[in-house]
């Protein structure tokens, strides 16, 4: 896909005299990048232009002028005319060290790299106000939906009742095609990585561990909340059995891998991903493919849905777009909600209700469920449907284990 320049229309014109023109050093090109490099050749408007890209492989063959790309980082990092690291690779070891050097050199920073930001967040946000530069991210979460931005600056003075969304793509990219083209498991996924929308190691997608980073950002923006990604409940659709298809289908639903963010009686916040039953009229249900929708709860304004392209380069490009012109007025994220006199914190004494299909009775321990509601017997699978705590799921692993599907209820938590 290329880009039709004349499709762009300015009907009003900006006084952009107090704008800062930025000059770029852009680190990898990939999908990403290389859609990164694209869109800012055909916004002249940004003042914006790429010096150099840093990449690994120096023997890849590229559509552009070679003399662009090198793969030594410090002659992007270390280059005073260079304002602004735009990261963009695929790896989180090596972007924090990227990221990390380029805000002690006061550069402004843009990544997409959701697994290192969410890693390293509290790090990350010393060392912005230590070098007084920002760092941005809106494109590591949710890709073409503006959710980190509104999140920061919308929902301050609301009272947020929750987040929940389908966030990552590739899954749910997946799961449609196993719900509505009933397509085995590994051909979906050999087609999502084909289209793009497939991190390089799948692992990250289908496990869930893609949709909890985003799921820490958005606690960060949301409630003020930094928590390490290992500290919350995770579980992908890796282990989905194929009787869960069939059980969701008897109940209308669909199963979609839904990362939450809930205020509980008690004020605390409840995090965690799961895949979660799904039917009409649930705003969630019509999300398909690779795209993502995010359902705000808010006291004043009840529901609000954001819905919109969560993978693919040139979503992703439009996002750290939007990050580059933020950064030409020194936008930067003032974490507001983490200087609250009363910052929220997560909750663990929370009742999940849920799905849980195994092979062999073995694979469930006796005290798993506080409460049966449901239970089938077969002769490949069985299943029981119940209550279970999140704090003893926090402490044990027999939902993880090969053959054992664990999946939340439409009611999702109970009361
Ligand atoms: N793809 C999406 O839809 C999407 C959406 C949102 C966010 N993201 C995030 O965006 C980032 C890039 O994703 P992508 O899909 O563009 O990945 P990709 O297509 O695999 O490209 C990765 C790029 O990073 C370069 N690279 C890897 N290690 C490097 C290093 N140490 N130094 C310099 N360059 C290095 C690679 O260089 P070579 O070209 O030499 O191999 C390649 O150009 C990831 O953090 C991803 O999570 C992706």
């Amino acid at each position: 896909m290329s880009l039709n320049p004349t499709a762009f229309h300015f009907p009003f014109t900006f006084n952009m005299s107090y704008q800062k023109t930025l000059n770029i050093g852009l680190f990898g090109y990939g999908v990403v990048g290389s859609a990164v490099y694209e869109v800012l050749n055909h916004t002249p408007s940004l003042q914006a232009s790429i010096s150099k890209i840093c990449i690994k492989n120096p023997d890849k063959p590229r559509n552009i002028d070679e003399a662009f790309f090198t793969v030594d980082k410090w002659q992007l990092i270390d280059n005073e005319e260079i304002n602004v690291i735009v990261e963009m690779t695929d790896d989180a070891v090596a972007a924090i060290e990227i990221v990390r050097e380029s805000l002690m050199r006061g550069k402004a920073v843009i990544t997409a790299n959701k697994k290192m930001v969410a890693e390293h967040l509290a790090e990350l946000v010393e060392l912005q106000r230590k070098y007084n530069v920002p760092l941005l991210y809106e494109s590591a979460c949710c890709a073409s939906i503006p959710v980190i931005r509104n999140l920061e600056e919308y929902y301050d003075n609301d009272l947020l009742h929750g987040v929940e969304g389908i966030i990552n793509g590739s899954t749910n990219f997946i799961l449609t095609k196993l719900f509505e083209e009933k397509l085995s498991y590994p051909d979906a996924l050999a087609e999502a990585q084909r289209l793009g929308f497939a991190e390089s190691d799948p692992s990250l997608d289908v496990e869930g561990h893609d949709a909890l980073n985003k799921l820490c950002l958005l606690l960060a923006h949301a409630y003020g909340i930094l928590a390490h990604p290992s500290s919350l409940l995770c579980h992908g659709i890796h282990r989905l059995n194929p009787i869960d298809s069939e059980v969701a289908a008897a109940q209308g639903a669909q199963i979609k891998l839904v990362a939450r963010a809930m205020k509980q009686a008690n004020g605390q916040i409840a995090a965690f991903v799961l895949p979660q039953f799904v039917k009409p009229p649930h705003l969630l249900h019509n999300v398909r493919n690779e795209y993502n929708g995010v359902v705000l709860t808010s006291a004043l304004a009840d529901e609000q849905f954001f819905y919109g392209k969560g993978a693919g380069g040139f979503p992703t490009a439009s996002a750290i777009l939007a990050d580059l012109s933020a950064l030409r007025y020194d936008y930067r994220y003032e974490y507001k909600k983490m200087l609250l006199q009363e910052p929220s914190v997560l909750c663990e004494d929370v009742k999940l209700n849920v799905y849980v299909s195994f092979q062999d009775w073995q694979m469930l321990p006796v005290d798993a469920f506080e409460e049966i509601h449901e239970y089938y017997s077969g002769r490949k699978f069985h299943y029981r449907k119940g209550i279970v705590s999140l704090r003893k799921l926090l402490s044990s692993d027999w939902w993880k284990k090969e053959g054992v599907s664990l999946v939340l209820m439409e009611t999702g938590i109970s009361e």
